[in-house]
């Protein structure tokens, strides 16, 4: 059998707070091939970012990996020194985060940042890893990029500064790319051309993206998998073409019905914009049983009292929630008359 790029398995994650230790991504699995693209896509707090900082371990003082196996072309990284894991990060897998002057420093040129990212991880020194630096920044399609190179990162505007940090993030053609909310800074037109930019990477090198988002239109563009995320459990997966065709999670339906260019395109001329009523509860006040019961307009009485388990749902399909494990309803969102949230 084929050993994927990324397993993780059973993974949970909490945090020590002032008011003791709260888990908040719990039981968590997925599986990346070589070359796919998975999209993570929940509302804000549902434990997106800390399940994807846990694969490099950049979770902070306070983090605490309480299970799990995070499995990277079969070698579990939570067994791994903080030697030997700051030789993977950047080299086999990097990270672009949303914020790109996270990535940048204020103080040095981009040229000077790029030829250390690339110095770090290959052999290219002097002119060479110049000549090579200048290439990268063209092929994010930075105009100019021998004068972007003597520029300082505040003085570029933000989709060139993210363009910059991709530049220094596929510096070594890293074999997985996690990149959390990439574009939620950018403007749409910048954010259409960086998912182009990430796209193009990625047929000419075959990296696996694990790609955080909280915008559906992101999932439609680049995802073939999409695992969506509530309250730090995964409560759907699919593959992205049949998740938009058919979500079966509540929760998932309320985003689809939220996504304002899907509305226009099935003709659904609502100027309001539908979205799910409430919040994401907080993680140390879960409500019992399903974590999503207090949102969701199918809730019967069994979703007040216990936890849905995460079942199979026809092919490469998983969802959470007792209207779909319950044998009396094969079709349950058809049948319950309601309109969808
Ligand atoms: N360092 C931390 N200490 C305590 N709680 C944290 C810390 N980082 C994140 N959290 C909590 O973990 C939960 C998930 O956060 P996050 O993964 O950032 O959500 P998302 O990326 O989906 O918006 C949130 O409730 C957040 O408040
Ligand atoms: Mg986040």
């Amino acid at each position: 059998m084929m050993v994927p790029l990324l397993a993780i398995d059973q993974l949970s994650v909490g945090f020590n707070t002032d008011n003791g230790e709260v888990t908040v991504v719990e039981s968590l699995s997925l599986t990346a091939k070589e070359g796919e693209t998975i999209c993570i896509v929940g509302e804000s707090g549902s434990g997106k970012s800390v399940a994807s900082q846990s694969i490099l371990r950049l979770l902070g003082e306070n983090g605490i990996i309480q299970q799990g196996e995070i499995r990277f072309k079969g070698d579990n990284l939570l067994n791994k020194s903080e030697k030997e894991l700051r030789l993977i990060r950047g080299r086999d897998i990097a990270i672009i985060f949303q914020e790109p002057m996270t990535a940048l420093n204020p103080v040095f040129t981009v040229g000077h940042q790029l030829r250390e990212a690339i110095t770090l991880h290959s052999k290219r020194k002097g002119r060479e890893a110049t000549e090579y630096a200048i290439d990268l920044l063209r092929q994010v399609g930075i105009p100019r990029p021998e004068s972007v190179m003597r520029d300082y990162p505040h003085t570029l505007s933000g989709g060139m500064r993210q363009r910059a940090v991709i530049a220094m993030a596929i510096a070594s053609k890293p074999q997985l790319l996690i990149a959390d909310e990439p574009t939620t800074a950018l403007d749409v037109t910048v954010q259409a051309q960086i998912l182009q930019l990430l796209k193009g990477l990625q047929e000419g090198s075959g990296t696996t993206i694990l790609l955080i988002t909280h915008d559906l239109g992101v999932v439609a563009e680049m995802a073939d998998t999409v695992v969506v995320m509530y309250a730090g459990q995964i409560v759907e997966q699919a593959d992205a073409g049949s998740l938009f065709d058919r979500p079966l999670h509540p929760y998932t339906q309320g985003l689809i019905h939220a996504m304002p260019s899907l509305q226009t395109r099935t003709g659904v001329n609502d100027e309001r914009l539908e979205s799910i009523p409430g919040t994401v509860p907080a993680l140390n006040r879960l409500p019992q049983g399903c974590r999503f019961h207090p949102r969701c307009a199918y809730s019967q009485d069994i979703c007040k009292q216990s936890s849905p388990p995460l079942v199979t749902a026809g092919d490469n399909r998983l969802v959470r929630c007792w209207l779909a494990s319950l044998p009396t309803s094969s079709e349950p969102y058809a049948t319950s008359g309601g309109q969808a949230l």
